[in-house]
């Protein structure tokens, strides 16, 4: 194992779950090398997996007692099932099957270990394996979309000789494969660490009267993508969000307005002591003058809306920033994508800049994807090819990190 990958498993607290599946004996090979590279290892199996692999195997590897039973005596179950979960800094599913990650993607909770992952607020890396007609169902499929959209980790499993006969997908994941993941997982644990970060998100709505309002069509995606990264790598993290149907993961402490006068008030009283601030809120510009507390009627209603102006909050962050606060624009574009957002990088006075499109198709309101430019400084510049929401917030930390010189 590499130097590197080992200093990142030392003295780190890892929750295994072995499920059941021929490839059960090759997770003892998996909880062998965690413990050589001296993290703490506690193993749960299901009661499938223990009729491939008896506990005693994983409890000689791993040092530790291995759980098995939800309903073990209280004080027994306390310590497998609340105190295993807090202790742990990283969740491993291995050698899921279909079953486990039906049971994952579901909320389902009927054994130890499909109850631990669901309630844990850490990282949670899954290794599935199974038959190749099971790994390619769509069930399973679309099983696993909702649990990478939930930003739960995939090792995928490699094709090979399978034990059913067939050969195809849905072998186990390589050992160094596995534990290349864990380690790259422990090492972002710790990358925000001590950072307290500020985002804003979604969009916000200014009332005409309690039936009507102006808006945009934000979901939220990107800046709840971008704090839960945030919170993945170590930093303790707010997010103000405008109205969504989105849910904000539990790692990450969420402040709902509606307005943006609501957002601005918020985002002022959680500035002080933030490293950093993202702007990913599509912020209405202007608000109506009158708003009518009952509904107008038509016969009744102006033909023009008189509006005044929002407070422009990033703006307003960057003149007031804490000491040392990093401070993040969007541009939302349809024309000229890049002059338009280089023009508010530098009125706003902030640090970097994001830049996506509006249109075409898929643009950045509310699809799953997204393609930006990061634009900084005079000539700064990274393009960030289209890929999912969560996949282009951790380019544009790292981007964030290496700009400010901590990576
Ligand atoms: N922003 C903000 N408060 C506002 C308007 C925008 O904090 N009242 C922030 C957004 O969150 C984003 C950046 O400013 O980080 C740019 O937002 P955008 O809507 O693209 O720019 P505007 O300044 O509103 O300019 P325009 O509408 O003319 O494009």
């Amino acid at each position: 194992m590499s130097g590197d990958r080992e200093a990142a498993l030392r003295g780190r607290t890892i929750l295994v779950g072995v499920c059941g599946g021929i490839a059960a004996y090759k997770c003892a090979g998996v909880v062998s090398a965690l413990r050589q590279a001296e993290a703490d290892v506690h193993v749960i199996m299901t009661e499938a997996a223990q009729r491939f692999v008896t506990p005693l195997t994983f409890e000689a590897l791993s040092g530790n007692p291995v759980h098995t039973d939800m309903f073990a005596a209280a004080s027994t179950w306390n310590i497998a099932h609340i105190g295993l979960v807090r202790k742990a800094e990283l969740m491993v599913v291995l050698n899921a099957t279909a079953t486990t990650l039906a049971k994952l993607a579901h909320g389902m909770a009927d054994n130890l270990l499909t109850a631990c992952v669901l309630a844990s607020r850490v990282p949670v890396l899954v290794a599935p394996a199974m038959n190749t007609q099971m790994w390619q169902a769509a069930p399973t499929q679309a099983n696993i979309r909702m649990l990478q959209e939930r930003g739960v980790h995939f090792v995928e499993p490699g094709a090979g000789f399978l034990a059913c006969g067939e050969v195809g997908e849905g072998r186990l994941a390589d050992e160094d494969d596995i534990l290349a993941a864990i380690g790259h997982l422990l090492t972002r644990a710790r990358r925000m660490s001590g950072q307290r970060v500020l985002v804003t998100a979604g969009p916000t709505r200014e009332y005409l009267d309690p039936a009507r309002f102006l808006s945009n069509p934000a979901t939220g995606r990107m800046g709840i993508a971008l704090a839960q990264e945030a919170a993945a790598r170590g930093a303790s993290v707010t997010l103000v969000c405008g109205p969504t149907e989105l849910a904000v993961p539990p790692s990450v402490a969420c402040v709902r307005v509606t307005t943006a006068r609501e957002m601005h008030a918020a985002v002022m009283e959680h500035l002080p002591g933030c490293t950093l601030f993202i702007g990913a809120a599509a912020v209405a510009d202007f608000r109506p003058v009158r708003r009518s507390d009952t509904k107008v009627k038509k016969s009744a209603a102006a033909r023009t809306i008189e509006l005044e102006p929002n407070p422009d909050i990033i703006a307003e962050v960057s003149l007031h920033r804490p000491a040392g606060c990093f401070v993040v624009g969007f541009a939302a574009e349809s024309g000229d994508l890049e002059a338009h957002a280089r023009e508010k990088l530098a009125a706003k006075n902030l640090d970097c800049i994001v830049a996506n499109r509006i249109e075409p198709e898929g643009g950045a309101f509310g699809s799953r994807d997204n393609a930006v430019v990061i634009l900084w400084g005079r000539e700064g510049r990274e393009e960030v090819a289209r890929a999912p929401k969560a996949r282009v917030a951790a380019a544009i930390l790292d981007r964030i990190a290496r700009l400010r010189g901590s990576a």
